[in-house]
């Protein structure tokens, strides 16, 4: 036997086993497919973990970024989008976060991972002019070089010994795809109706070479000379405390009551009037996706748990209002002609989180699931398949919701229930009298109850 290659390990292969080794192979009858992939990669597990941590961190912070501007977004198909790509970025910093862990990072020590370089860059992005600008960061500039590192990472790394990266990054990129082609077209939509292309183009440069001054996603790139006159230095950011619509809708903030608001009742009472009331709070329930998306910004870095958690119901709430919207055409509706109620983002929005967040919780999701039982079983009697559909789904996530936000709120707060829950009654009451929702008379009598609340604010 010889060995053409001068190795520096000496085979040790006995020629009598070889040979019969051979023979076995000859015989074995299946020809099963050959794995062409090659051992070996360009990552220790250390230049691994130096990557991913870099890779978690920025997904997080992406994160926390859209929910920053989930009250700021005008734009109704933005909102609901961004309300889903706010979760896809938690669940790839989830993916990221379990395969650190596998490569021996301690939890503890990813959680606590900061890096100032990248929250600069975070902060620059969140002072966007507007949504345009907010899209051309998130998406255009990091998302797109987030995308272009997985795909870098992926193909350098030993397809074998590390394929479990390499499968948590593919997974990632099952919904980078399709959020980058969308944020395109959706940039492309406000150019064509008049948002100033020079404008986002002289934004994208700007961000672009703030990434390049800080070394890439990876920070192993070259590095290029910093850009002066960052936004978020002159002026640092600061979250939007009042819900945008965009000029579709007309909105409603004086009353939590679709009677009053629509000047009277569109329908008798009724299973009818109980199934748009249904439908309306879906679609209204933008304001959901604002209150989580506010609470995981104000909240964050408090515990990974709980802004993924949020993370999760943004997404879910997204679906509801898109449930909403779409149930709303289904019953002849064009949704813009059915006002949207802007009062509990009114009173959220400057809120301190814990108490924004126990007003979701405890009354809005809570009420939901009171009525919702009734509903199905009138809808079924009834034969309603759409409201049958929806609800049924609806009450699956709702029930998520109440669990999933308990735990949210133990980890982020430390009040008893009773007190929480009367000084978030205080704190409504306080701002539906302000708002005019309610008489000073009914204001003094005391903090309304969690019924009242749920007519009014609701989820
Ligand atoms: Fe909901
Ligand atoms: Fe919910």
């Amino acid at each position: 036997m010889s060995d053409l290659l001068p190795l520096d390990v000496p085979t040790a292969s006995r020629p009598q086993q070889r040979e019969q080794a051979a023979i076995r192979r000859q015989a074995y009858p299946y020809r099963f497919p050959r794995d062409s992939r090659r051992l070996g990669g360009a990552y220790t597990v250390a230049d691994s973990v130096a990557r991913l941590t870099r890779f978690f961190y920025l997904e997080r912070r992406l994160a926390q970024a859209i929910g920053a501007w989930a009250l700021a977004i005008p734009d109704f198909e933005v909102k609901v989008e961004s309300g889903r790509h706010l979760y896809w970025h938690a669940d790839a910093a989830r993916r990221l976060r379990e395969r650190l862990h596998e490569q021996e990072k301690r939890v503890g020590a990813i959680d606590a991972f900061r890096d100032a370089d990248i929250d600069r860059l975070i902060d620059e992005v969140l002072s966007a002019a507007d949504a345009p600008e907010l899209l051309v960061g998130v998406h255009q500039v990091l998302g797109r070089a987030l995308e272009t590192a997985y795909h870098h990472h992926a193909e350098r790394t030993c397809q074998i010994a590390d394929a479990p990266t390499v499968r948590v990054l593919a997974q990632i990129l099952v919904d980078y795809q399709p959020m980058l082609a969308w944020a395109d077209q959706a940039i492309a939509a406000y150019v064509a109706g008049g948002i100033d292309q020079a404008r986002l183009e002289r934004w994208r440069w700007h961000c672009d070479r703030l990434l390049a001054s800080i070394g890439g996603v990876t920070g192993a790139d070259r590095l290029g000379p910093a850009p002066t006159g960052l936004r978020s230095v002159a002026k640092p950011f600061v979250r939007d405390t009042a819900p945008r619509r965009d000029a579709r809708f007309e909105t409603f903030d004086r009353t939590g009551d679709y009677d009053t608001a629509d000047g009277g009742a569109r329908l008798a009472p009724g299973y009818e009037k109980e199934r748009l009331g249904f439908i309306r709070a879906q679609r209204d329930e933008i304001d959901a996706i604002e209150a989580f998306g506010t609470v995981l910004w104000d909240i964050r870095f408090s515990d990974f748990d709980s802004e993924y958690r949020l993370a999760r119901m943004v997404w879910d709430e997204a679906r509801h209002t898109e449930i909403g919207n779409r149930s709303m055409m289904a019953l002849g509706f064009d949704p813009f002609e059915l006002p949207n109620r802007l009062t509990p983002s009114t009173c959220r929005g400057p809120m301190e989180p814990t108490l924004a967040l126990a007003e979701i919780n405890m009354v809005g999701e809570v009420g939901v699931l009171k009525m919702i039982n009734g509903i199905i079983d009138e809808a079924t009697s009834r034969g309603d398949a759409l409201m049958m559909h929806i609800a049924d789904h609806i009450r699956a996530d709702e029930r998520t919701h109440v669990r999933s936000g308990q735990v949210v709120m133990k980890n982020i707060c430390d009040l008893e229930v009773q007190e929480l829950d009367q000084r978030m009654r205080a704190a409504f009451t306080r701002c539906l009298y302000e708002i005019g929702a309610i008489t000073k008379g009914e204001a003094d009598v005391g903090s309304l109850s969690r019924e009242s609340l749920e007519h009014l604010i609701g989820e």
